[in-house]
């Protein structure tokens, strides 16, 4: 039996396709590379959206404000922020969007207004309003920071939002299909993917992948600490994946969009030292199981250039992830298919009885 579901085929997806062998990421018929650092985030929403939401192509206006719309719903339970990380702040916000009337695009807007007003309230900062005529990520990275990106900035940041957007039948996207198809509706199915994304095996890594370079501090010290750790039995963060069995596509563009950055070349240097540890490593520790650095290992480097706080890294990841959820939630309620799977079961069986 698959114990993590591994290979079991449980959607039909026009959105997007994960290649484990050959190392490729497809959305709706474009390969990762084609889009990322070339297509905006509202374009490749418009891309993935097409066919579920009218109007996807005037995506750009719409969004904007929609963002000024969250901002409206939002503003007056944020001194309820207070004492809350920025994933829980971001969740809370989130759990206040109604289900009816399904509104895909209101609900993007508002993940997107609800992550930067978390992280903001996490990191004690007040709460900056949306502009309604900026570029999604721009407005995005300005209402997190506080400060606004320059053109490379922007670029940078938008080329994560896009890489991170969808990616097949992942866990948190599975949970939201999952509660898509109860007919609950699109808000409460990306409220449980929030849940799941969260998780260190999943969305939840960058942060630690950060933790391990400062600890590691020196490319000298990368083969020792790494070794020290596998033989804890710890997971190398950043490392591994369930369906790549080469390098993962994602952090090879987030790579080349963090060495546009300037004043990077010191931490990227660590990076590739602990890469090429991390590897030799794991080599050694799962021979015949290669295990490449994922999504998360560059991100964490891109999102820290980027000077967004740590505890930002998951709420930012999700904002992105939300295109990919509604899309999904919205191909899954449209088969009319409850997901349902079975389970076996190896617990005891009632003794007979006395008749
Ligand atoms: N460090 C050390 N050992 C590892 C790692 C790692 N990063 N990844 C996998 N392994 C080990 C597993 O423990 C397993 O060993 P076992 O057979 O003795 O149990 C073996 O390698 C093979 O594991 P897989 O089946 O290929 O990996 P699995 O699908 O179970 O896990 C996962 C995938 C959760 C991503 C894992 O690689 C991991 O924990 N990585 C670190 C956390 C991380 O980077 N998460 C972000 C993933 S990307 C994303 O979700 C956006």
């Amino acid at each position: 039996m698959a114990t993590g579901l591994d290979g079991v085929i449980a959607a039909q997806t026009r959105l997007s396709h994960v290649d484990g062998e050959a190392g490729r990421l497809i959305l709706r018929g474009f390969e990762l590379e084609q889009l990322a650092g070339h297509w905006t985030f509202e374009e490749v929403a418009a891309l993935l959206w097409q066919d579920i939401v009218p109007h996807a192509a005037d995506l750009a206006g719409s969004l904007g404000q929609a963002r000024c719309a969250a901002w409206q719903r939002f503003h007056p339970l944020l001194p309820q922020l207070a004492g809350m990380s920025a994933i829980e702040g971001m969740r809370f916000l989130l759990a206040a969007v109604p289900d009816e009337p399904a509104d895909a695009t209101g609900l993007l807007g508002a993940a997107g207004v609800a992550m930067a007003a978390a992280l903001r309230a996490a990191t004690n900062a007040a709460p900056l309003s949306p502009n309604a005529d900026a570029g999604h990520a721009a407005d995005l990275l300005r209402m997190l920071r506080g400060q606004a990106g320059d053109a490379s900035e922007v670029r940078a940041f938008e080329t994560y939002l896009v890489a991170a957007m969808d990616h097949g039948l992942n866990a948190s996207t599975f949970t939201a299909r999952v509660v898509a198809s109860t007919e609950a509706g699109l808000a409460s199915a990306v409220v449980a993917a929030l849940g799941a994304l969260k998780g260190p095996l999943h969305g939840g890594a960058p942060g630690p992948v950060l933790d391990m370079l400062d600890a590691i501090a020196e490319a000298a010290n990368a083969d020792a600490w790494i070794d020290a750790a596998i033989a804890r039995g710890e997971r190398l963060m950043g490392f591994g994946h369930r369906i790549y069995r080469v390098r993962d596509p994602r952090a090879d563009v987030l790579k080349h969009a963090v060495s546009g950055l300037r004043g990077r070349d010191n931490r990227i240097a660590l990076a590739e030292a602990v890469e090429q540890a991390g590897l030799k490593a794991l080599a050694r520790h799962k021979p015949g199981r290669r295990l490449d650095v994922n999504t998360e290992f560059y991100t964490a480097l891109l999102l820290e250039a980027l000077a967004i706080a740590r505890c930002g890294f998951t709420p930012v990841f999700a904002a992105a992830r939300t295109a990919g959820w509604i899309a999904h939630a919205c191909e899954q309620q449209q088969t009319g298919r409850l997901l349902r799977p079975a389970s076996q079961y190896i617990g005891p069986w009632p003794e007979p009885q006395a008749a």
